[in-house]
């Protein structure tokens, strides 16, 4: 290694013990191995397709939220390293899929499995690790978990066809926005915060508190990525961007276009974006007023994160908590980076 590089990684690891989350390391590099040690789980034809999707390092978010409730309500336990597997192994089925649908090419900055190995092998991919999820999580001793796990993997894809039969639709109200994205993504940031709980005997308000809190920041987290799409260097992301409008998801920023537009404006804007062809987004700023809605979208987000910020008032003071104002810190951070 280069001494740039060894001062590169000396900085990295100074932030790491700097940050709120440092803590959380050894938690985190344990659930890592364990669920890229899923692989081995699976029939030997399927494993290296498994293996691969596996080896690809995402941000580890549902994880780090479960460990997080989990510590902030007693102790973490072999219980929660198994429900971050379950979660975890429940998102990356739902990305293998939405990336069918969204036929993106790259994710966690690598080919995506469609793009690898086509669309039928990968639906069938995406259900053996969603079966596969389900089937570990059966395994607690509280079987309630288990059965919201379940509950939630269902949300996850009631979200993804809410999606995707309401593409193009230019009816598409804010309420329906919120109900499609607190399904597809806020109800995993939910499970993992109410379940990592739950596992420690929490009271069912303290549950129902801390559910509010990882629907709130999942909802914000959604609305983030949606203005990436619009805004973001695929680069930076390391995932195909651009897809929603070309694909019909018409996310808030868009709404929020719509909704601030005058009838004509609106009439142009709906012609542009029915078209099915690729769409460059500066020709949306051309008509309506692009930058304020995405700061609107941004507004929205910053205000769920306050609203999430006050379910925290249920925990205890201590590393737990403040890792969790961490995080809505560091989202609202991230959503006010998105201003123009
Ligand atoms: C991507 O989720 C899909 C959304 C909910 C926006 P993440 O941003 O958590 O993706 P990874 O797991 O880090 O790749
Ligand atoms: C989130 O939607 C996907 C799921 C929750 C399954 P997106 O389509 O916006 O996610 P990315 O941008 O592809 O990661
Ligand atoms: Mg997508
Ligand atoms: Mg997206």
């Amino acid at each position: 290694m280069t001494s740039e590089n060894n001062l590169v990684k000396r900085g990295e690891e100074m932030e790491d013990t700097l940050s709120p989350f440092a803590f959380l390391r050894p938690q985190l590099d344990r659930v890592e191995k364990l669920i890229r040690a899923q692989a081995e789980e699976f029939d030997p034809a399927v494993e290296p397709y498994v293996g691969y999707i596996l080896n690809t390092s995402g941000k580890r978010i549902r994880p780090a939220l479960t460990f997080l409730a989990g510590g902030a309500t007693g102790e973490v336990t072999d219980d929660h390293q198994k429900l971050a597997v379950v979660l975890e192994l429940i998102h990356v089925a739902t990305l293998v899929h939405d990336d069918i649908i969204d036929g993106a090419e790259i994710r966690r900055q690598a080919p995506t499995a469609n793009a690898k190995w086509g669309d039928a092998l990968s639906v069938l991919l995406g259900d053996c690790l969603f079966s596969h999820a389900l089937m570990l999580s059966t395994e607690f001793d509280d079987r309630e978990i288990g059965r919201r796990v379940a509950i939630s993997a269902n949300a996850v894809c009631s979200g993804e066809i809410i999606q995707t039969q309401r593409r193009f639709d230019m009816k598409l109200s804010k309420e329906d926005y919120f109900d499609i994205i607190e399904k597809k993504t806020a109800a995993l940031f939910a499970s993992a915060m109410e379940l990592g709980a739950r596992l420690n005997g929490s009271s069912d308000a303290v549950c129902e508190t801390l559910r509010e809190f990882g629907l709130s920041i999942g909802t914000a987290y959604q609305i983030y990525d949606d203005c990436i799409d619009l805004i973001g260097e695929e680069t930076e992301f390391g995932k195909t961007l651009r897809t929603d409008l070309n694909k019909g998801k018409l996310t808030l920023p868009i709404l929020n276009l719509l909704e601030s537009s005058s009838e004509k404006q609106r009439e142009k804007l709906h012609r542009l974006l029915i078209q099915k062809e690729p769409l460059d987004v500066s020709a949306l700023a051309n008509i309506a007023d692009y930058v304020g809605s995405i700061e609107a979208a941004i507004d929205t987000g910053q205000d769920l994160i306050g609203k999430s910020r006050a379910c925290l008032t249920v925990l205890d003071d201590g590393d737990h908590k403040e890792a969790l104002e961490g995080i809505a810190d560091f989202l609202d951070t991230l959503l006010e980076g998105c201003r123009q």
